[in-house]
Protein backbone atom coordinates (compact mmCIF):
# COMPACT_ATOMS: atom_id res chain seq x y z
CA UNK A 1 0.00 0.00 0.00
CA UNK A 2 0.99 3.67 -0.27
CA UNK A 3 -0.11 7.10 0.32
CA UNK A 4 -2.22 8.10 -2.52
CA UNK A 5 -2.65 11.60 -1.88
CA UNK A 6 -3.05 14.72 0.57
CA UNK A 7 -6.41 15.98 0.30
CA UNK A 8 -6.27 19.92 0.94
CA UNK A 9 -9.97 22.18 1.61
CA UNK A 10 -9.77 25.34 -0.42
CA UNK A 11 -12.39 28.12 -1.40
CA UNK A 12 -11.55 28.64 -4.90
CA UNK A 13 -9.74 25.79 -6.84
CA UNK A 14 -7.52 27.98 -9.71
CA UNK A 15 -6.32 30.41 -7.10
CA UNK A 16 -5.11 26.93 -5.14
CA UNK A 17 -3.53 25.30 -7.69
CA UNK A 18 -1.37 28.01 -8.81
CA UNK A 19 1.63 27.85 -5.81
CA UNK A 20 1.61 24.07 -6.69
CA UNK A 21 2.08 24.23 -10.31
CA UNK A 22 3.86 27.93 -10.77
CA UNK A 23 5.59 27.91 -7.15
CA UNK A 24 6.32 24.59 -6.50
CA UNK A 25 6.38 23.11 -10.64
CA UNK A 26 4.65 19.96 -9.77
CA UNK A 27 1.84 19.00 -13.13
CA UNK A 28 -1.54 19.84 -12.76
CA UNK A 29 -3.48 16.32 -13.76
CA UNK A 30 -6.74 17.65 -14.22
CA UNK A 31 -9.79 19.12 -12.69
CA UNK A 32 -13.14 17.16 -12.58
CA UNK A 33 -16.46 17.35 -10.23
CA UNK A 34 -17.29 14.69 -8.02
CA UNK A 35 -21.14 14.85 -7.61
CA UNK A 36 -20.95 12.27 -4.65
CA UNK A 37 -19.10 14.30 -2.45
CA UNK A 38 -20.40 18.14 -3.87
CA UNK A 39 -16.93 18.57 -4.59
CA UNK A 40 -14.25 20.23 -7.86
CA UNK A 41 -11.57 18.73 -7.34
CA UNK A 42 -7.76 18.95 -8.76
CA UNK A 43 -5.02 16.71 -8.90
CA UNK A 44 -1.36 16.97 -8.80
CA UNK A 45 1.37 14.67 -9.47
CA UNK A 46 3.97 14.65 -6.54
CA UNK A 47 6.43 11.71 -7.07
CA UNK A 48 4.55 8.58 -6.68
CA UNK A 49 1.44 10.06 -4.45
CA UNK A 50 -0.90 13.33 -5.11
CA UNK A 51 -2.11 16.22 -3.95
CA UNK A 52 -5.97 16.70 -4.11
CA UNK A 53 -7.74 20.28 -3.88
CA UNK A 54 -11.23 20.08 -3.18
CA UNK A 55 -13.60 23.25 -3.29
CA UNK A 56 -16.92 22.90 -2.27
CA UNK A 57 -19.68 22.60 -4.83
CA UNK A 58 -22.47 24.72 -3.27
CA UNK A 59 -23.18 24.34 1.00
CA UNK A 60 -23.83 21.04 1.29
CA UNK A 61 -20.57 19.62 0.52
CA UNK A 62 -19.16 18.04 4.09
CA UNK A 63 -16.18 20.34 2.77
CA UNK A 64 -17.96 23.17 3.01
CA UNK A 65 -18.97 22.20 6.59
CA UNK A 66 -14.85 21.93 6.77
CA UNK A 67 -14.02 25.37 5.56
CA UNK A 68 -16.57 26.84 8.25
CA UNK A 69 -15.09 24.95 10.89
CA UNK A 70 -11.52 24.43 10.61
CA UNK A 71 -10.74 27.11 7.28
CA UNK A 72 -8.51 25.75 4.23
CA UNK A 73 -5.97 23.43 5.30
CA UNK A 74 -5.38 19.50 5.18
CA UNK A 75 -8.25 17.91 4.84
CA UNK A 76 -7.92 13.87 4.51
CA UNK A 77 -5.17 11.21 3.80
CA UNK A 78 -5.84 8.86 1.45
CA UNK A 79 -4.65 5.08 1.51
CA UNK A 80 -4.49 3.61 -1.78
CA UNK A 81 -5.76 -0.46 -1.52
CA UNK A 82 -6.10 -2.93 -3.93
CA UNK A 83 -9.24 -4.15 -2.95
CA UNK A 84 -11.61 -1.31 -1.26
CA UNK A 85 -13.99 -4.17 -0.17
CA UNK A 86 -11.53 -6.13 1.59
CA UNK A 87 -9.85 -2.60 3.16
CA UNK A 88 -13.76 -2.14 4.19
CA UNK A 89 -13.81 -5.59 5.91
CA UNK A 90 -10.48 -5.51 7.51
CA UNK A 91 -11.31 -2.13 8.83
CA UNK A 92 -15.22 -2.76 10.51
CA UNK A 93 -13.07 -6.20 11.78
CA UNK A 94 -10.57 -3.81 13.73
CA UNK A 95 -13.88 -1.59 14.67
CA UNK A 96 -13.52 1.52 12.69
CA UNK A 97 -16.32 3.01 11.68
CA UNK A 98 -16.81 3.92 8.41
CA UNK A 99 -18.67 6.92 6.70
CA UNK A 100 -20.24 4.72 4.02
CA UNK A 101 -21.49 1.01 3.94
CA UNK A 102 -20.83 0.58 0.16
CA UNK A 103 -18.06 1.92 -1.43
CA UNK A 104 -18.64 5.48 -3.36
CA UNK A 105 -17.08 6.29 -7.16
CA UNK A 106 -14.15 9.12 -6.32
CA UNK A 107 -12.64 11.21 -8.79
CA UNK A 108 -10.92 8.97 -11.78
CA UNK A 109 -12.93 6.21 -11.74
CA UNK A 110 -11.61 5.26 -8.74
CA UNK A 111 -13.60 3.48 -5.67
CA UNK A 112 -13.59 4.98 -2.24
CA UNK A 113 -15.18 4.75 1.73
CA UNK A 114 -14.29 7.55 4.44
CA UNK A 115 -13.25 6.17 7.93
CA UNK A 116 -14.06 8.83 10.89
CA UNK A 117 -11.91 10.99 11.89
CA UNK A 118 -12.30 9.84 15.29
CA UNK A 119 -11.00 6.39 14.81
CA UNK A 120 -7.55 8.35 13.50
CA UNK A 121 -6.21 10.55 15.94
CA UNK A 122 -8.66 13.60 14.30
CA UNK A 123 -7.05 12.76 10.88
CA UNK A 124 -10.16 12.00 8.07
CA UNK A 125 -8.87 8.69 6.47
CA UNK A 126 -10.15 7.92 2.59
CA UNK A 127 -9.57 4.39 1.43
CA UNK A 128 -9.12 4.81 -2.37
CA UNK A 129 -9.11 1.58 -4.58
CA UNK A 130 -7.72 2.91 -8.14
CA UNK A 131 -8.65 1.19 -11.54
CA UNK A 132 -5.87 -0.60 -13.50
CA UNK A 133 -3.19 -0.10 -11.49
CA UNK A 134 -1.09 -3.23 -10.51
CA UNK A 135 1.59 -1.99 -8.36
CA UNK A 136 -0.13 -2.40 -5.19
CO1 LIG B 1 -9.44 12.29 -1.57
Amino acid sequence: MRLDHIGIAVRQLEDAVRPYTDGLGLQLEGVEEVTTESVRVAFLTLGESHIELLEPLGGQSPVAGFLEKRGEGVHHLAVAVPDIRLAMDRARRAGLRLLSEEPKPGAGGSKVCFVHPKDFGGVLVELVERPHRSEE
